[in-house]
């Protein structure tokens, strides 16, 4: 053999570097195009399908370092009636994380939306005055976060509490406790898990001013009397009938200057059906550039989709006409909003 062929021979037979096999700037999955760029990629789970579906359980498994109960950890799916739990679902997703490195977001404490009928009726009724229902709220949240003390890293503590017009939301809580129920609500938390990360968690806070205002300053008066906020939770429910929130990116690094951590909670991109090759392109450029914004911000650390298939998501059912929202079809293929997350790197 002349000397060239030998050196070809030799290097074709050499093995390759370790690296070299897997082109470490092209991830294979979420889970490592995560970890390439030090956050955690999280979907939201129905416990239905976790459990009977074999190929929806893998793949959550494969591609999510990190996981929301879509609905396990409320308080009707946890207490439906006056004393009686129900962890199954939120223990099984909890169980199945511990199997599979991923962190847990806790959804959610404190909410105006899928209340026990026990409760509102309760209220409704007067069977509950106000003192009592200050003393169900702190025993509620008091009970569920020491139930998985140590196991989950961040809790969305208080969700949707600020209306689109800026104002304080009417709930049964502002209503009946007065605004302090969020403070209060913190320092139960707070002392439930000190280990867990305190979120205040909402929808159109990407772009809504008058909603970023009373929220912003919301939370510096709370971090102002020390009460234990950690988080700032941007749902990201979008459409691409609307224009992307070319803010985002800003709005999350003013409250990041407050001393929070950030995170995309929910974030899904829906479209008025049927879907087109056009509409899905436009929908994986609002997933890339939701992506980007985060990566952008060194305080976000987590990028949490509302469910990662068509085949299991609220849009149909709560959007008339719209839906298509999720990063893999009903299939569980992958359509261009994943193969787009995978050519995202941080700038
Ligand atoms: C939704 C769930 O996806 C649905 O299955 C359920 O019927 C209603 O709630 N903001 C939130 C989530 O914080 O908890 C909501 O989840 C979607 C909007």
């Amino acid at each position: 053999m002349k000397p060239l062929i030998i050196a070809m021979a030799l290097v074709l037979a050499a093995p390759l570097p370790a690296n070299a096999q897997t082109h470490p700037r092209t991830p294979r999955d979420l889970r490592q195009l995560a970890q390439q760029n030090g956050i955690r990629i999280g979907s939201a789970v129905d416990l239905t399908a976790l459990r009977e579906e074999a190929d929806y359980r893998k793949v959550l498994n494969r591609e999510f370092s990190h996981v929301t109960g879509e609905n396990a950890m409320k308080w009707e799916s946890v207490e439906p009636e006056r004393g009686t739990y129900t962890w199954e679902d939120a223990d099984a997703l909890v169980a199945n994380a511990r199997r599979h490195d991923q962190k847990v977001r806790g959804h959610t404490l404190v909410w105006h939306n899928q209340l026990p009928a026990w409760l509102t009726t309760g209220v409704e009724q007067g069977t509950i005055d106000d003192a009592q229902l200050r003393d169900i709220l702190r025993d509620h949240i008091t009970t569920e976060v020491r139930r998985y003390r140590g196991k989950i890293r961040a809790w969305d503590v208080v969700n949707e509490i600020v209306d689109d017009d800026g104002a304080m939301r009417q709930s049964i809580w502002l209503t009946h406790l007065g605004p302090g129920y969020v403070a209060d609500a913190f320092r139960w938390a707070h002392r439930a898990d000190p280990h867990a990360k305190l979120y205040l968690n909402d929808y159109n806070l990407e772009w809504n001013s008058a909603k970023i205002e009373t929220t912003y300053n919301l939370i510096k008066d709370l971090k102002a009397q020390g009460v234990p906020i950690h988080g700032i939770g941007f749902q990201g429910h979008l459409g691409i009938q609307y224009d992307y929130p070319a803010d985002w990116a800003n709005v999350m690094r003013r409250f990041a200057d407050l001393g929070l951590e950030v995170a995309v909670t929910e974030l899904d991109v829906r479209m008025v059906l049927p879907v087109t090759p056009e509409k899905l392109a436009t929908q994986a450029d609002y997933y890339r550039r939701a992506l980007t914004d985060c990566l952008s911000v060194s305080a976000c650390r987590e990028f949490t989709v509302w469910g990662f298939t068509d085949r299991h998501s609220w849009v149909p059912g709560w959007f008339d006409g719209e839906g298509a929202a999720c990063l893999l079809d009903e299939n569980l293929a992958p359509k261009p909003a994943y193969q787009a997350l995978l050519a995202v790197r941080r700038s």
